[in-house]
């Protein structure tokens, strides 16, 4: 399915459908083991699913406070009070999004004017493009390079050239999808110097941060001095407490910043699920102290260990994510033309879907991607038995 039907406006025709809608049904289709999109296949934690059912029994059912339910905005600044480590006002510098998505679409369409540039690291995350350019932004690309270590790094003369006078966002996804990849402390301080340098704002995409394996932490770009006044910090509900079908996401940033994001939010949706973020405020205000993030980051770990031996002992090399439930895999021994030759024959023959890189770079980068696999592992223990069983066909093939 496409938007090019002649009643669509010029600005979403050539839209397709994502990839993700893509590869699910050739899944189904094939009655393939699912690794392909990023969501959890297992329940809820109990302690979510109660407040949210707390939250409908109370009657908390009508439209509420349109930047946000005000226990959800209080407890969420509280906790960007830590991670930020500066006090946060829940009226003014918070806004609750339908999904961190309607964050990032919301922001593109609060600051960027035709012709406006958007720097976008690759792999990006499918959306960043389309929301560039259904504002009229225009996108900048910076491809992340793998390298031997495991680790992805943009080239620093890359990034710099991409900059211009034109420069208005940054995208920046940290922990980042596809490639687990966390930026580092030097990384975001250079960021940092060339938005201001160039006057340029960032969405700092934030969604997996509670998911960091090894007992690495992140860093915010939002705490390095003079970039407060000029970022944006995304977060998700759906991917912290494994609700991905609630759509709770926020922005906090600058009062100025979420104002302009708030204009938006407001005619686009109004207010967002009011017993939902209820649920979600309880869950936030419970979650440090019951040591739910680091039971969360703890069990992903140990999915992205057994990720790993599984693509090992399958002759599919993993690029060990440092973060996010993610795992990209060189495929290169099995000489395939390109990464989506390669995931349909994954999926139709062994069993096993995964889904192309190549959908997340640019029609000049897609290259980059042609022996690279994302293999998703926030699934059940069975479920990821279950293609460990049958990528065992692989391991038998050689290679
Ligand atoms: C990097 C990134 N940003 C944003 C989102 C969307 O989050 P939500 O489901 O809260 O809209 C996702 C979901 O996969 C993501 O991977």
């Amino acid at each position: 399915m496409n938007a090019n039907s002649h009643f669509s406006a010029a600005r979403i025709r050539g839209f397709g459908t994502t990839i993700f809608a893509e590869y699910t049904a050739l899944a189904e289709e094939h009655g393939a083991v699912n690794l392909g999109q990023g969501f959890p296949n297992f329940p809820a934690p109990d302690f979510v699913k109660e407040a949210a059912r707390d939250a409908v029994a109370a009657d908390q059912n009508q439209y509420t406070r349109y930047g946000g339910h005000s226990a959800l905005v209080q407890a969420l600044a509280a906790q960007a009070e830590i991670d930020l480590g500066r006090s946060i006002d829940p009226w003014t510098e918070i806004q609750i999004t339908s999904g961190a998505t309607a964050s990032l679409f919301a922001a593109c369409q609060a600051f960027l004017d035709p012709g406006d540039e958007v720097i976008l690291f690759e792999p990006f995350y499918d959306a960043y493009p389309v929301d560039v350019t259904m504002a009229g932004g225009v996108p900048r690309f910076v491809p992340l390079h793998p390298q031997a270590d495991g680790d992805w790094r943009y080239d620093p003369d890359e990034l710099r050239t991409a900059f211009s006078p034109r420069t208005k966002l940054v995208f920046l996804n940290t922990p980042h999808n596809p490639t687990g990849k966390v930026f580092t402390r030097p990384e975001l301080e250079e960021i940092a110097g060339l938005c201001q340098a160039y006057d340029a704002l960032v969405v700092a995409d934030e969604v997996y941060e509670r998911m960091i394996f090894d007992g690495r932490t992140m860093g915010r770009i939002a705490t390095i001095p003079g970039m407060w006044e000029r970022t944006i910090s995304i977060g998700s509900a759906g991917k912290s407490f494994s609700v991905t079908g609630w759509k709770i996401g926020w922005s906090i940033g600058p009062s100025p910043l979420i104002a302009a994001i708030r204009s938006v939010s407001q005619w686009m949706v109004f207010s967002v699920a009011t017993p939902l973020q209820a649920a979600v405020a309880q869950a936030v205000s419970l979650a440090p102290s019951a040591g739910y993030y680091e039971e969360l980051a703890s069990m992903y770990q140990a999915k992205r260990d057994r990720m790993g031996e599984i693509l090992d002992a399958a002759n599919l090399k993993p690029l060990t994510p440092d973060a996010t439930y993610f795992t990209i895999a060189d495929t290169s021994a099995y000489h395939f033309t390109d990464d989506d030759a390669f995931c349909r024959w994954l999926t139709a023959k062994i069993g096993v879907n995964a889904i192309p890189p190549s959908a997340f770079y640019s029609s000049a980068h897609k290259g980059l991607a042609r022996h690279l696999a994302r293999f998703c592992f926030c699934k059940t223990d069975e479920t990821l038995d279950a293609a460990a069983e049958r990528l065992q066909q692989l391991s038998r093939a050689g290679g």
